[in-house]
């Protein structure tokens, strides 16, 4: 069997969203393929639907037409508990804000990837230790979400992103609410576990002082994905 390199492909999207008689065309025919450890960022206006086509493309909405898959399976055409087996499978996402539990301390946040995937707790919970002693967090485990800076909780959920060895990973502004160095210091932690480990990164960004840093910049301009220079500023 051909090993398989391109981990995500996307072809044709289209999605709107329809308010009372009123359509928004928000994507109108997106065509993405990355390969395995890519890096690509995605960049545009505001509201010119860098969140929606995330979420399609990671399964947590619908396309109203075109295909998505990754690694090679359906996400779109699928059922939604086919998405969700392949989501928890193949890929992690990490929000502008944090999205972690605050009730569950950083270890039991990272662990809780693996124990959706059926790993026993005491497993669980080492090797997300691991990981976050690997990632500068090793004496933060017991800390509650609300106990951390706002760049180690970010380092958290990249942790919680990346602990079940995922294909890829999806970030929307992930450095959106971090000060300038945490946010460099955010990206470098992407770019390194992006080397060490082969997973591929799809980010959402406004800081163009990071877009050096990634493979390929592409722009979201009306509803449609257009190469874009590394270095340009828009
Ligand atoms: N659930 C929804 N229902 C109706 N309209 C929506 C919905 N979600 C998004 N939209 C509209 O779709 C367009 C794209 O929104 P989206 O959030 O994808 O933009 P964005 O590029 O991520 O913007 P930003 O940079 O501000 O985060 C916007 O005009 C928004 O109002
Ligand atoms: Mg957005």
């Amino acid at each position: 069997m051909n090993e398989v390199t391109t981990i995500l492909k996307a072809e044709g999207i289209e999605k709107r969203f329809v308010q009372g008689d009123e359509a928004i065309e928000v994507l109108d025919g997106v065509d993405l393929s990355l390969a395995a450890g890519e890096r690509v960022a995605i960049v545009g206006r505001s509201g010119s639907g860098k969140s929606s086509l995330l979420h399609v493309l990671a399964g947590l909405d619908d396309v109203n037409h075109g295909q998505i898959s990754l690694v090679g399976e359906p996400m779109a055409p699928a059922s939604n508990d086919a998405r969700t087996a392949l989501r928890r499978k193949y890929m992690g996402f990490v929000y502008q804000q944090h999205h972690l539990l605050p009730e569950f301390s950083a270890l039991e946040n990272v662990a809780l990837p693996l124990r959706l995937n059926g790993l026993p707790q005491r497993q669980a919970e080492q090797q997300s230790g691991e990981l976050l002693g690997r990632i500068g967090l090793g004496a933060r485990l017991r800390h509650l979400p609300a106990q951390l800076s706002g760049g180690e909780r970010q380092r958290v959920a990249v942790a919680r992103a990346l602990v079940h060895q995922p294909k890829l990973i999806m970030a929307d502004e992930p450095t959106g609410n971090l000060d300038t160095a945490s946010a460099a210091e955010l990206m470098a932690l992407m770019v390194e576990l992006s080397e060490s480990s082969g997973v591929a990164f799809l980010v959402v960004t406004h800081d163009t002082s990071m877009l050096h840093q990634f493979d390929r910049v592409l722009t979201l301009v009306e509803g449609k994905l257009q190469s874009a220079a590394a270095n340009d500023d828009e």
